[in-house]
């Protein structure tokens, strides 16, 4: 009788406790409530409802290079796209050959587009009009009059905008560039091993606490009236990464409303705060930064930055070869190194510019 009722109090505390943590869990959970306020109630009903299925037929204007036909496979897993200058051919075959040779990553289709702006002369139209007819894996943004916005961040508001136009049904979208290596089976490894349903999908780098261009001479120069923050909302720093679908129309939808002069990630990230969209943050992303090579190190990073188009070669080739799987203990060392590597890389950068 009485151990009965010694099992039963047991019984309770662990109840109890268990029902304590959960709800503790729970509480810790960013729900929508707790960015509910005005405009961004709005941005987000706008996004959810927003069609640009009839904006097809206009496309010829804002893409002279579009090719609308890439998205036919309808359940795409991941999209990346690469941003790219049309006169960097060069650096477009050598993705092309390397990490950006592959159509399907454990069953899952994934493809890969090069995002490229305005040529300056009609023989580079002509020379990016034969490669895109040759390879199919290129679009091409005009920018438009709009002076608002410029470079970089008008290319990433027309790249985004073609996606939604053209590939709704992608499940997430990679942006990255062409100097940056992409390890895309890794990523597509972290994707497929989320648990919940993915909204509000926002991972990369984040750069915390970065301060607005305060100099009025320069031209990102944000003045306090149209930015009075003292810090810059968090962001994922530009070199990759990657957003879902449903906050690729968040941030196209809030693109409307926000005009400043910043960068095109930290452009992104305005609007993804204005959408009620938080940044999360993955150290296996290097951001700017490149990375020594080792191949457990490579073999586990999500990107690595700064890389010619011999060094994604020479890269491709050694973990095609080695083509086997890292033990923890490997990628653990393979992580140190490269580490360690990549600062005294910094340390022989700052030296040499002390140097001059
Ligand atoms: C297409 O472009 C024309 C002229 O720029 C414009 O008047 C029209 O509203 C556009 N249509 C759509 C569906 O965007
Ligand atoms: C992509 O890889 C395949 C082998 O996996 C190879 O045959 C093909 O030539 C590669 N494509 C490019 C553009 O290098
Ligand atoms: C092409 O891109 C690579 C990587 O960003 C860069 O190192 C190279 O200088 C570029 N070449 C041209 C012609 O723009």
């Amino acid at each position: 009788m009485l151990l009965e009722g010694g099992g039963v109090l047991v019984f309770w505390y662990f109840f109890l406790k268990t029902f304590i943590t959960c709800r503790i869990t729970y509480l810790l959970q960013p729900t929508p409530g707790v960015y509910a306020d005005g405009t961004v109630v709005g941005v987000r009903e706008k996004a959810r409802k927003l069609d640009l299925s009839n904006a097809k037929e206009n496309v010829s204007q804002a893409y002279p290079i579009a090719n609308p036909d890439v998205c036919k496979t309808s359940d795409l897993f991941l999209l990346t796209l690469v941003f790219s200058s049309p006169d960097n051919i060069t650096q477009r075959d050598a993705v092309r050959r390397t990490w950006a040779n592959q159509t399907l990553i454990q069953g899952f289709p994934v493809q890969i587009l090069f995002i490229i702006g305005s040529t300056q002369t009609s023989a580079a139209q002509e020379a990016l009009v034969s490669e895109s007819e040759r390879y199919g894996d290129v679009v091409q943004g005009h920018a438009t009059a709009d002076s608002s916005l410029h470079g970089p961040t008008e290319k990433t508001v027309l790249a985004i905008r073609w996606v939604i136009t053209f590939c709704p049904l992608a499940r997430f979208v990679l942006l990255t560039k062409e100097s940056v290596f992409v390890n895309l089976p890794a990523i597509v490894g972290y994707l497929l091993g989320l648990h919940r349903h993915p909204e509000d999908f926002y991972l990369g780098r984040v750069i915390q606490r970065d301060s607005p261009d305060r100099d009025p001479n320069s031209p990102g120069y944000l003045p306090p009236s149209l930015y009075p923050s003292k810090y810059l909302p968090e962001y994922c720093e530009g070199a990759a990464y990657i957003l879902s679908q449903d906050v690729v129309r968040k941030v196209y939808v809030a693109s409307a409303e926000v005009r400043a002069p910043v960068p095109a990630d930290v452009f992104v990230g305005l609007c993804a705060k204005k959408a009620g969209v938080a940044p999360t943050h993955s150290a296996r992303f290097s951001g700017g930064k490149h990375i020594r090579y080792n191949a457990c190190c490579y073999h586990y990073m999500f990107s690595s930055a700064g890389m010619g188009s011999h060094e994604l070669d020479r890269v491709w080739t050694d973990l095609r070869q080695r083509d086997r799987k890292c033990s923890l203990l490997q990628t653990y060392y393979g992580l140190v190194a490269c580490k360690t590597l990549t600062y005294l890389d910094k340390l022989s950068f700052f030296n040499s510019q002390e140097g001059n």
